[in-house]
């Protein structure tokens, strides 16, 4: 079974598709969800009255989730662990299910839901309740869904409601949430200095503005879907928190302009992927200017050298990786720590103009379901 929309195109109003007035809904989205945290800091009272204690107990935290809302947990990940040095583990909720394992006393599950209805994640929210002392923190779109009644600890993303089938807005007000998350944890558990975490609450009201800019891009990346429209295959590549926007990136190409992509940790190309690459492979790759630029530098002189097409998106400062790129994107700022959240917006707009091209049903691609409550 699974939950369809009514729609009526009317409210679509400039917008050819809901996708893309959902792409374009994003900074408000944002905005939106982050103001309870501008609001009250990185204070465990968003995500409930009982958060002190459970943060104070916190040994461990597992993410389960599906989908898109997979890869947001595989971002927070990275971000959880600098900033707290808990252990972190991330979960596909239809794979966790069917494991046998307890969990550590005191582990923190959170559960990743747009729609807070999906079948597998609620069997294995309620399978890690099995499994030993949890506590249950629901990251959700809908407030009153299943997956919020069930759960100890709540927080909203205030995207509004998503139409298209292909999540967008939904995405990126999750990593804005886990980001406060980790934020919250670091705070309550003095894991970071008062400087390094108050740098990063100067992130969050930053954070709209950012992507609006990151708007610009658009017409450079429609230009990019053109070529990419008549290719088969595509490979997206990323590192650190940028290797979950790869896997993303390659997923909505999947879901809506039906091209076959694969997203890879960059590190990852010599132990497979390069021997698919050729003239015929692009290689789509988000570049950070960070301390693993360089490392990402010597991976795509590896792409450039087997004649692979390269179309970078890049933060300033990356123009080393030029001259082995086919194709660039400069970035309008340096995005910091919430780098994953704005890059998504050019891979969103790859999709969905590619998609277009190609004369897909963007909103409901085939055999795809919004939320799919049935195993
Ligand atoms: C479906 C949707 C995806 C979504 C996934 C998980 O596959 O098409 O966009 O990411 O379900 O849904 P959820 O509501 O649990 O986030």
């Amino acid at each position: 079974r699974t939950l369809d929309v009514v729609t009526d195109s009317a409210d679509l109003g400039p917008y050819r598709h809901y996708m893309q007035k959902e792409i374009f809904a994003q900074a408000t989205a944002l905005a939106d969800t982050l103001a309870p945290a501008l609001k009250q800091g990185f204070s465990p009272a968003l995500f409930g009255s009982n958060a002190n204690e459970i943060f104070t107990n916190t040994t461990a935290v597992r993410i389960v989730a599906c989908g898109s809302s997979y890869h947001a947990g595989l971002v927070a990940r990275y971000w959880i662990e600098e900033y707290t040095g808990l252990p972190v583990s991330v979960d596909i909720a239809s794979e966790y299910r069917y494991r046998s394992g307890r969990e550590q006393d005191g582990t923190l599950i959170v559960a990743i839901s747009q729609s807070g209805e999906t079948a597998d994640l609620l069997a294995a929210l309620r399978s890690a309740k099995e499994r030993g002392q949890v506590n249950v923190l629901a990251l959700c779109n809908v407030a009153h869904s299943t997956l919020t009644r069930e759960a100890d600890l709540v927080i909203l993303t205030h995207a509004g409601i998503e139409i298209g089938v292909a999540s967008t807005k939904a995405f990126t007000t999750q990593l804005a949430a886990l980001f406060t998350l980790a934020g919250a944890l670091a705070q309550h558990r003095q894991t970071l200095t008062p400087d390094v975490l108050a740098q990063l609450a100067n992130c969050l009201p930053r954070l709209p503005a950012m992507f609006n800019d990151a708007f610009a891009v658009e017409t450079q990346i429609e230009e990019w879907s053109h070529l990419l429209s008549h290719y088969n295959h595509a490979l997206f590549l990323g590192r650190h928190t940028l290797f979950p926007i790869a896997l993303e990136g390659a997923l909505k190409l999947k879901e809506i302009a039906y091209i076959h992509a694969e997203g890879y940790a960059a590190g990852e190309l010599k132990h497979g992927p390069l021997a698919l690459v050729d003239e015929d492979m692009p290689v789509i790759v988000c570049a950070a200017n960070d301390e693993l630029f360089d490392k990402l530098l010597s991976n795509l002189r590896e792409v450039e050298a087997r004649g692979g097409k390269i179309f970078l998106i890049a933060e300033p400062g990356c123009e080393a990786a030029f001259p082995y790129c086919y194709r660039t994107i400069t970035l309008p700022s340096q995005t910091g720590p919430l780098a994953p959240i704005v890059f998504t917006l050019p891979l969103q707009f790859l999709a969905y103009h590619t998609a277009y091209k190609k004369g897909t049903d963007i909103d409901k691609p085939r055999n795809l379901a919004k939320s799919v409550t049935v195993e």
